[in-house]
């Protein structure tokens, strides 16, 4: 009886290892035959009792041998057939790889943030008019954010800025004035440099305020620069930037680091000055801050102010990005949410 049970385990090993395992299909045969969970090895096991009790163990190590032949020639079918090998079988054979005349499938293209595009849109502006960029860190100490910048210490100026301070002398810089400092300490004029940026403020965050920002900032320094070249200069901006027909108006402001100071507005690029809600029927949005950089400020950054004389600017980019693109919730720029982004596809 024995031999009969021995003779059954025999014949299943031969017919493993002739079973033709040429495609993915015959593979899946296989498996289910000689591996799933009704195979044909498992019956076998129940001839164990036919078997004579001296020669069970040898029994179960043959049954077991059989179950890892079968194992061992799948992986090894399997392997080839996914490795694209090609995998004999007589004449004919077949060769089962990845078809290289499929279609890719279509990528996803990305599409570029808002704040870069306004952002890049500045600087190829000022670029054409010969600024250079400069970058500052955004860790900053007190004298670039603030001192050299004319805000005496305790001066009631720096509760403008609402600041994250790390310690008493080092914060995360309110502005990028703090690179004009540095790019003056550094160079001799002339100077014609932007600076852009992410800036940080120590606000409650709302659909209008957040604590972090992007500027531009704008340095021009050299021998006779006047009031007119300031108005010129950004003059030009406005109208490359907002469309030919833009006007610009100044209305007298404050900032330390500016005598004479003031803001600018342009007219509304949404209306017309017909009246909208972004310029709240007035026909003009404010679009940055700017003036003639104050003697204080050059002669702390050892540029003699009676020699040179300079104008400066600072703009807010999530401002600017806001107006063009009508977002009327400043969160939406930092919250990366995939369904804002999209929508600037296609200003690549
Ligand atoms: N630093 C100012 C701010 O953050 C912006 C600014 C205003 C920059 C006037 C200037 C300037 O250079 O002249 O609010």
């Amino acid at each position: 009886m024995s031999d009969q049970a021995f003779g059954l385990a025999k014949e299943m090993l031969a017919e493993i290892e002739a079973y033709p395992i040429e495609t993915r299909e015959q593979l899946e045969q296989f498996r289910i035959a000689f591996l799933g969970s009704k195979n044909r090895i498992k019956p076998l096991f129940a001839q164990i009792k036919e078997v004579e009790p001296t020669r069970k163990k040898e029994f179960g190590q043959t049954i077991n041998a059989v179950k890892q032949a079968a194992q061992a020639k799948f992986d090894a079918s399997k392997d080839q057939l996914s490795g694209g090998e090609f995998t004999g079988g007589g004449a004919q054979g077949s060769y089962e790889s990845p078809d290289l005349t499929r279609p890719i499938p279509a990528n996803s293209l990305g599409s570029i943030h808002p704040v870069s595009i306004v952002m890049n849109q500045i600087i190829d502006i000022f670029k054409r008019i010969g600024f250079v960029i400069s970058e500052g860190p955004q860790i900053e100490d007190d004298w670039h954010n603030f001192t050299a910048l004319n805000f005496p210490p305790d001066h009631p100026a720096r509760d403008m800025q609402d600041t994250f301070f790390i310690t008493e002398d080092i914060s995360l810089r309110t502005h990028t004035s703090s690179v004009q400092v540095r790019v003056m300490e550094n160079s001799k004029p002339p100077i014609r440099t932007i600076s852009p940026g992410r800036v940080f403020r120590n606000e409650t965050i709302s659909a209008r305020a957040h604590c972090q920002f992007h500027q531009v900032e704008g340095l021009y320094v050299d021998t006779d620069v006047s009031f007119a070249d300031l108005k010129q200069t950004l003059y030009y901006f406005a109208q490359e930037m907002f469309g030919q027909d833009t006007k610009i108006r100044f209305r007298p402001s404050y900032f330390p680091f500016t005598e004479i100071s003031a803001e600018m507005d342009i007219s509304c690029f949404i209306c017309k000055q017909e009246g909208c809600n972004v310029c709240k029927k007035t026909g003009w949005v404010e679009i940055l801050g700017c003036g003639m950089v104050d003697p204080n400020v050059l002669e702390n950054c050892k540029i003699d102010s009676e020699k040179y004389t300079g104008f400066a600017f600072g703009m807010g980019v999530e401002r600017i990005a806001m107006l063009k693109y009508r977002i009327n919730d400043i969160r939406l720029i930092f919250e990366n949410d995939i369904r804002f982004l999209r929508q600037f596809t296609s200003s690549l």
